[in-house]
């Protein structure tokens, strides 16, 4: 039993501090918070950067890093780093970059008339919260109704909508959350936001403070992105007489994926694992201590901004089939992958022109992470937003567009995301927990055998882990394996045991 006033919200900082889970550390924490040692075991154990505290070298193991060559690099195999544009990376023990591609990505170059403009230099007249205060509460919400803002964190969940749900909850007691937990195998958007474009963010999020009345702001930040969290600090401190009044909490991700999923991520501010919880309730109503929780992706924050010194119909009007602009992160077999800021609506071909064009024959591509599967180049031309690509059976999410040339074999591409979303599952839903398994196992053993067999049952457990899930990770776990089969037959047919499949045929 927990005592009563037990410190459960201080033990994962606390265990980073101490460097990690160990005896000595569990024991201690659990004397200072009054948190049983059990649970601080079960808590610390969840997270990658605190029960592994001592690894030299953690090489990506992302879909743009295998493609590089990543399984020839020696070290310790995590998840995605979410620095695409520069595969392969290997991250050190001080959680630096090492990179053995190239040493920065693009972005667009510098357009004042862009929302973002990445490329530009970063303003910090905080204007857009001064306008914010002459529009007062309803003139905001209407300003995010003008600009249809879909919130960038995958979702496309129409931003005021949100926002005044919270605002018009009874409780008073409300908080604001950005979040900066960017884990999407291909995503790397928010990381280019945070270093280029502090300032955006952060005034995005003293206006949501504002308008929704938060008692404090909680900045969760992605463990391996210590320079991102540097640079909001400083900008944080530079802009001191704007923002200084307001109860800013940077919370530091401890390298579990689950924990962007918005429940999760308020359970791991608690200090618990990061579980999803079931929903409803929404954090709307009951998110951070129970209390209505306003959460948003940081680019959905750093557009804020701008729609409230442009105006809303300005930035609708800057999309193209949806409204606004969109961060596209591109990576793979690209001629300068980065992030280039779009009219929302642009399709594959007009996204790969911006980053220095095709390299080799392409053959596929993942409009928006490993959550989004594959897609054959016959969609080129589809416009990559939030409402038309589920129409071909994929999804926008966080735009992490990764192009796949004709020598990459689809069975071992499809391996890559079953293994990420098995290693990043939670556990806690049965079809989600065997099921990652299941489809993993099932592209392995093919690719060992070369017997089709091996993919009998998987419509059913895809079936399973749809419907049978708490969160978006079990339901879309099976999509890559269901899309790379679906479109690319040739590469999952009866095949030699061992053999690689490129372009259709054998190697
Ligand atoms: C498995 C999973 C992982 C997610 N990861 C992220 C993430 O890293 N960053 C993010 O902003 N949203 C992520 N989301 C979406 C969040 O749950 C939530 O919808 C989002 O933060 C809301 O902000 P928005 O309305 O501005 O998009 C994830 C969702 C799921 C199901
Ligand atoms: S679907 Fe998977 S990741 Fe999501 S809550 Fe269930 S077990 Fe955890």
């Amino acid at each position: 039993m927990e005592r009563h006033g037990a410190q459960r919200h201080r033990v994962l900082a606390l265990l980073k501090e101490a460097g990690g889970v160990s005896v000595a550390s569990v024991q201690r924490i659990a004397r200072e918070t009054g948190v049983p040692e059990a649970d601080v075991w079960g808590a610390g154990r969840f997270y990658e950067l605190l029960s592994h505290p001592d690894v030299e070298r953690r090489v990506c193991q992302g879909l743009t890093c295998q493609l590089f060559g990543a399984a020839t690099l020696e070290g310790t195999k995590v998840s995605c780093l979410g620095q695409c544009d520069r595969a392969p990376v290997v991250l050190g023990r001080d959680l630096g970059v090492v990179h053995y591609g190239m040493p920065r990505g693009g972005v667009s170059p510098a357009d004042p008339d862009l929302p973002m403009d990445l490329g530009g230099p970063d303003t910090a007249d905080y204007a857009g919260l001064a306008r914010a205060r002459e529009l007062g509460v309803a003139g905001v919400l209407d300003a995010l109704a003008a600009a249809g803002l879909q919130g960038r964190g995958g979702a496309g969940f129409p931003a005021h909508l949100k926002w005044r749900s919270v605002s018009e909850q009874a409780v008073t007691e409300r908080y604001v959350v950005c979040n900066a937990d960017e884990g999407e195998p291909g995503t790397f958007k928010d990381r280019e936001i945070m270093l280029r474009r502090p300032h955006r963010m952060l005034e995005g999020l003293a206006i949501a403070a504002e308008t929704i009345g938060a008692a404090a702001i909680f900045i969760y930040i992605r463990g391996e992105f210590p320079e991102e969290k540097a640079s909001l600090q400083r900008a944080l401190a530079e802009a001191d007489a704007h923002l200084g009044h307001l109860d800013w909490r940077f919370v530091d991700g401890h390298g579990a994926y689950i924990c962007g999923e918005e429940t999760a991520l308020i359970e791991s501010i608690e200090g618990r694992r990061g579980m999803p919880r079931l929903k409803p309730p929404y954090p709307t109503v009951q998110g951070l201590w129970g209390k209505p929780t306003l959460m948003n992706n940081v680019e959905t924050l750093a557009c804020i901004p701008d729609i409230l010194v442009r105006g809303g119909e300005r930035f609708a009007a800057l999309g193209r089939t949806e409204p606004g602009t969109k961060l596209y992160c591109v990576s793979g077999h690209v001629g300068r992958p980065g992030v280039y800021e779009l009219p929302l609506g642009v399709c594959l071909d007009e996204v790969v022109d911006a980053a220095g064009g095709y390299v080799g024959t392409p053959r596929a591509f993942s409009p928006g992470g490993a959550s989004s599967g594959f897609l054959p180049m016959s969609a080129r031309r589809v416009p990559l937003d939030f409402k038309g690509l589920p129409a071909h059976g994929s999804m926008l999410g966080s735009a992490g567009v990764v192009v796949l040339d004709d020598t990459v074999d689809m069975a071992q591409a499809a391996l890559w995301q079953a293994v990420f979303f098995e290693d990043e599952s939670c556990g806690q839903c049965a079809p989600c927990r065997l099921g990652t398994q299941l489809v993993r196992q099932s592209i392995g053993r093919y690719l060992g055998t070369g017997d089709p067999a091996h993919f009998a049952h998987l419509d059913e457990i895809a079936w399973e882990m749809d419907q049978g899930s708490i969160c978006g990770l079990g339901m879309v776990a099976a999509l890559p394996l269901q899309m790379a089969r679906r479109h690319f037959p040739q590469d999952f047919g009866p095949r030699p045991p061992g053999a690689t499949m490129t372009g259709g045929g054998p190697a």
